[in-house]
Order: C-alpha cells, then structure tokens, then sequence
C-alpha cells in the first residue's frame, strides 16, 4: 500500500447561508491511484474539491496534502496540485498556447515552450494553439482547461466531473487521457455523477451525498454493492418465505410482490433475475408479471440508504 497524498479529516464546510455542503469528511487518498468520487447534484464534491485547491475555505477540520498541513504549506502544495474545474472560466479572446503557458508561470514553474507543446499535441491541441478559445467547440474548450492543469506537471490531480456534457467520443478520449497520465504516476482524483465513469477510471470509489462521504471501497467490491438492476415479480399466491433455493439472491418480499435489486455494470443482474424466474418455476410459485429496470444512480442511493447498507461504515478509507 502506498503512502497517503491526501489526508482530510474532519472536514465541514458551512455556506454563509447556513447550508452544510460538507460534514465532517474523512478521506484519505493513496499516491498513484485513480480515486473516483461519486455523488448526486448538489452533494458537496466541488466544494471538497474547493476546499483542498484554496477556493473554499472550511468551516472546520484538518487537510494534509504531501504530508503537510495545508492550512501552513498552502502555497507551496497548490504549485504541486492540478485542477480541471467544473465551470470553464477562461479568458475567451486569448489563445490555446499563451493560456496554457500562462498557466505554468502561474504556478511558479519556469517557462518551458518543449514541455507546453508535449501537453498540447498530446491533448490533440497543437493545430489550434493559435486559435482564440471563443472559436473552439465545447469539447476543445475542455481540453484546454486540462492542458492549463497539466501545465506544472502536478502530482496530484482533480478533475471535477471531465465529461459532463461532452460527446462519447471525447469521453473515450479523456477517459485514455487520464489512463496515461496514471502511467505517469499522476494521482487523480474526479468526481463525477456517472456510474460508468467511475467504473471505467477507478481504482477506488468514494460515494458522497449531502455532504457526508457514505462509503469507500475497492472499485470492484463497490460496483457489485451499488446493485443496479431492478427486478419485480408480481407472484400469484406468494410463499410465506423466500424458499432456501433463492435465499443467496438479494431479494425481498413485499406482500405479492418479489423485489430483486442486484447486479453489476456487467450484466450478472440480468443474469440473476432469468435464474430467479427460473428457479420460482422449479419451485411452483408462479409469476404473473416481471418488470425489469436498471435504476438511475439517485434510485441507487435511495435503496442503498433504505437497507441500511451505509450504517456503521464509510468514511474509514
Ligand atoms: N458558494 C456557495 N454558497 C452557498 N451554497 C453553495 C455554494 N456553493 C455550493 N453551495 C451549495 O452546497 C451544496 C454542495 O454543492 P457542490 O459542492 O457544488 O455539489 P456538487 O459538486 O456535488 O454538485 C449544494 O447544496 C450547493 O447549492
Ligand atoms: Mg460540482
């Protein structure tokens, strides 16, 4: 196990308004892993993200970032840290190139034209360092702001939610981006509201919502618990019990109703739910309907919260 890069402890955040965006977060991130934060709208992960790059100022807690504290060696840990932020917030009438080096001097880094043009041709930029951002589409827009990041070769790096709103294509594109710049012992940390990016970058997944981190595990391990598809069987005359032959399955039974939630980004829901119709034929219970759906990460949440499944756990990372 590597040494921590991060260490966040206690961490609160309390708007002017009032609002907990963040409540006493703990979390420790590990150096080289791709660490997949994973939470609905509004659930606080820009503000995490904020409060570890100095644009939000916590409320209470302790950060430790490179081993030392943040709130003493501010300066000389945000040199070693990259963000892509959410929001784009560029300069629209400068071009790719001057904003990408600027960006480096920014950082305190010596200007580097070699080192600006490797970060450039490999996000497919070079042919438009000359361009004004105003004339880029979305996507080259995005692109831009991880050159800006990538510009003083960080060591940790945040990208708060990539893909949000850019086409499969470039999603595939960043999502190989991130891949090589983990072979370059970057550590990464992003935050995102889809269940498949997490599942395609992550090493590790953290699942925050209302500003509590709810739970932290090992990629795999996280993506069998979040149990994606869901399944009812409305029975004719249902069994007292579930029969022992179906009792390895997630299931309850709610009146004449059989629910399944279970499941993988792979398929073993869909897998499961045919061996279940199967195995209530065996059994003599019989079915009048079956309504299958894969749920939406809120409905995931939603039943995670209801079975109890973040009782007692979670922020130990
Ligand atoms: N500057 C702010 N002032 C007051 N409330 C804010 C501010 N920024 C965010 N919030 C609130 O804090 C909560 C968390 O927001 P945010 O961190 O942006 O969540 P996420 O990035 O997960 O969507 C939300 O309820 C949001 O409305
Ligand atoms: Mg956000």
């Amino acid at each position: 196990m590597s040494e921590p890069i991060l260490e966040i402890a206690g961490l609160t955040k309390t708007y002017a308004g009032g609002l907990t965006a963040l409540d006493r977060v703990d979390l420790t991130i590990r150096r080289g892993e791709i660490f997949a934060l994973l939470g609905p709208n509004g659930a606080g992960k820009t503000t995490l993200i904020g409060a570890i790059c100095g644009l939000v100022r916590p409320s209470g807690g302790t950060i430790r970032a490179f081993g030392e504290d943040l709130s003493r060696s501010w300066r000389t840990a945000r040199q070693r840290i990259g963000l892509v932020p959410q929001e784009l917030g560029l300069d629209m009438f400068d071009t790719v190139e001057r904003q990408v080096a600027y960006s480096r001097g920014m950082f305190g880094c010596a200007p580097d034209k070699a080192r600006i043009e490797e970060i450039l041709k490999s996000l497919s930029l070079w042919d438009k360092r000359n361009e004004q951002l105003r004339k880029l589409s979305g996507g080259m827009k995005r692109r831009v702001l991880i050159a800006k990041a990538l510009s003083h070769d960080p060591e940790l790096l945040f990208l708060d939610e990539p893909t949000a709103g850019v086409d499969v294509e470039l999603r595939r594109d960043m999502w190989k981006q991130i891949g090589k710049l983990r072979e370059q012992g970057v550590t990464i940390i992003l935050t995102t509201h889809y269940i498949e990016e997490a599942e395609e970058m992550a090493d590790r997944v953290g699942i925050i919502d209302k500003g509590r981190i709810l739970l932290v595990d090992d990629k795999d391990a996280m993506m069998a618990r979040l149990g994606r598809t869901e399944a009812i069987f409305s029975l004719e005359a249902p069994p007292a019990a579930i029969p022992t032959s179906l009792a390895h399955y997630p299931l309850t039974l709610d009146g004449n109703e059989l629910h399944y939630r279970g499941g993988d980004g792979a398929g073993r829901g869909k897998q499961e739910v045919a061996a279940i119709a199967q195995q209530l034929t065996r059994e003599g219970i019989i079915f009048t309907a079956l309504e299958q759906k894969e749920s939406s990460l809120e409905e995931i949440f939603v039943g995670l919260v209801e079975r109890g499944e973040f009782a007692g756990e979670g922020a130990a990372a």
